[in-house]
């Protein structure tokens, strides 16, 4: 399973980064908002970090605008994955885009019957939103397991990009069920480190080999 971090600070990307376990990053208009930053320089900062898919999203809501941005975007690093809104011009746009090579992430998808139309219109990754479903009282995991069965039917080489991670077990869920890459906040993601039984055995290890008087 890729792990993506879910944020526009570069700080945290780069503490993440030197884990060598960060595989891309996502943004989107509101973690920018959070950053304080301007889009495209942080957008090209963090691409030039991090050398996997980094998504950046466009905030037209016409095919037109929405091609019209993602051209900026695209220019801006090899490795961007343009996110469009899981609408029918951001399908459009998905569609034409991943048709000139551009890889697209689809964004805000809360069904999949959704996760079905954007694997159609070639999106490199598809984003459900767990967490956001979870709110309103959904099992999010469980669309995780229904669009991992119905790319799995028909070999959609769409990769399933589980978002809106809100904790360890969301992540848990997810790998058991196969999807494909995750995105998290990099809190979480640190979390995925962490046991108080590693903790204590590190402590009781370590005062142990104290008692020896040895040196290695
Ligand atoms: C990432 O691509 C999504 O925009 C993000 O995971 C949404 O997370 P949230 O529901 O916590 O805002």
């Amino acid at each position: 399973m890729k792990f993506f971090a879910d944020t526009a600070e570069i700080a945290e990307i780069r503490e993440l980064q030197d884990t060598g376990l960060l595989d891309g990053v996502t943004t989107n208009p509101s973690l920018v908002k959070k950053s304080g930053r301007d889009f495209l320089e942080v957008v090209k900062e963090i691409a030039a970090v991090v050398k996997g898919p980094v998504s950046a999203e466009v905030v037209a809501t016409d095919y037109d605008g929405m091609m019209r941005e993602a051209d900026v975007l695209r220019k801006l690093a090899d490795n961007i994955a343009v996110k469009v809104p899981l609408t029918i011009d951001g399908l459009k746009a998905c569609k034409s885009l991943s048709g000139d090579g551009t890889m697209v992430n689809v964004t805000l998808c809360f069904s999949a019957n959704q996760a079905l139309l954007a694997a159609k219109a070639g999106a490199s990754f598809i984003s459900p939103f767990v967490g956001r479903l979870d709110d309103i009282s959904q099992p999010g995991i469980e669309l995780i397991a229904d669009i991992r069965l119905i790319y799995d039917n028909y070999d959609f080489a769409t990769e399933i990009l589980v978002a809106s991670v809100r904790n360890p077990i969301h992540v848990l869920e997810a790998a058991k069920i196969g999807a494909d890459v995750m995105t998290a906040p990099t809190a979480v993601i640190w979390q995925l480190f962490k046991h108080p039984l590693t903790d204590n055995g590190m402590a009781a290890f370590l005062k142990d080999w104290e008692a020896t008087g040895q040196k290695i």
